[in-house]
């Protein structure tokens, strides 16, 4: 019901063939893709975001029983506003109606519907044992960690996992808070920007060019600390939030200006480097290099 009410604003609020992306639960997002068909959007895929970051809330029976499992997923539901007629009718009329496919190739390939991020734990130069793309990549190679399943890792897209830097910049002046998601790794420690579901910018930015056309609006109707803010400036689209916490509203607008001023930075050396060159997507991965592949 709530996803009902709430998708049915955003309907509201969209153009024709307007794509809505919703981040939802492994046990809940059967339902939030059910309140947004009932509130008038069409369901068109399903994204994983596979993290192995979760941790089990399950309590531990006698005999090593357990009623849930660690969360290594995060489906994102992929609906779309009704068309204005066809889908080439839609794209001429309102720009809106498919996908960026093509601005949103990885490793030179079709995008996938899936995207993994790199364990809390791994560095610049090894992942951890059970880091999801460590897994792809074994599995991909047959290794011993591996199923022996010849998967194409290059079909989805690794992303970095917010470092402490990416989730404080712009966060200067707001008082340290402890935070310890995962208190036995060295990772947790004070952080001025405390959301305890902060996306990876790289992820963000992925979907973002990947739903919206350029220069077009994005609305985050939820938007926490403001990563999809972040995103949509660093991809030169416009953006509103809506944020019930002022906390969070105001890290979210300090994040949104920090990144603003450090993607017009790179803009303007990216135009200086190569003139004439499109500068608006060509300012990529703010968190750093990839980590071992
Ligand atoms: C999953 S978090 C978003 C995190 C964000 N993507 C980020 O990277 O920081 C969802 C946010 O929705 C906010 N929220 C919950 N109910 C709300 C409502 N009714 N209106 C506006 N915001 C709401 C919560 O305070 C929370 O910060």
């Amino acid at each position: 019901m709530w996803c009902a009410i709430w998708g049915a604003e955003c309907l509201r609020a969209m153009k024709p063939g307007a794509f809505l992306l919703a981040f939802g639960s492994p046990r809940t997002h059967h339902r939030l893709a059910a309140g947004l068909e009932d509130a008038g959007l069409e369901i068109r895929d399903t994204l994983v975001w596979l993290h192995s970051r979760g941790i089990s809330k399950s309590r531990r029976y006698p005999g090593g029983r357990a009623t849930t499992l660690k969360p290594a997923i995060e489906p994102i539901v992929v609906a779309r506003a009704p068309l204005d007629g066809t889908t080439e009718e839609t794209i001429r009329r309102h720009g809106t109606g498919a996908l960026n496919a093509e601005a949103c190739r990885v490793e030179g390939r079709h995008p996938a519907d899936a995207v993994a991020s790199h364990d809390e734990r791994c560095s610049e130069e090894a992942c951890v044992a059970d880091c999801a793309v460590a897994l792809l990549d074994a599995a991909a190679a047959g290794g011993e960690n591996g199923v022996g399943v010849q998967l194409p890792p290059s079909r989805f897209l690794y992303c970095t996992k917010p470092s402490r830097a990416e989730r404080d910049a712009g966060c200067e002046r707001f008082p340290e808070h402890p935070f310890n998601l995962l208190p036995s790794t060295k990772t947790s420690g004070p952080t001025r920007n405390p959301h305890p579901t902060l996306k990876p910018i790289e992820l963000m930015r992925w979907l973002v060019r990947l739903a919206s056309p350029e220069g077009g609006l994005v609305l985050d109707p939820f938007t926490g600390s403001g990563t999809t803010g972040v995103a949509a400036a660093l991809e030169g689209r416009r953006f509103c939030g809506i944020e019930i916490d002022e906390g969070y509203l105001r890290i979210a607008a300090a994040r949104i200006e920090h990144w603003t001023k450090v993607g017009r930075k790179e803009e303007a050396a990216c135009s200086r480097a190569r003139p004439g060159a499109p500068a608006r997507g060509s300012v990529r991965r703010p968190t750093g290099s990839r980590r071992r592949r």
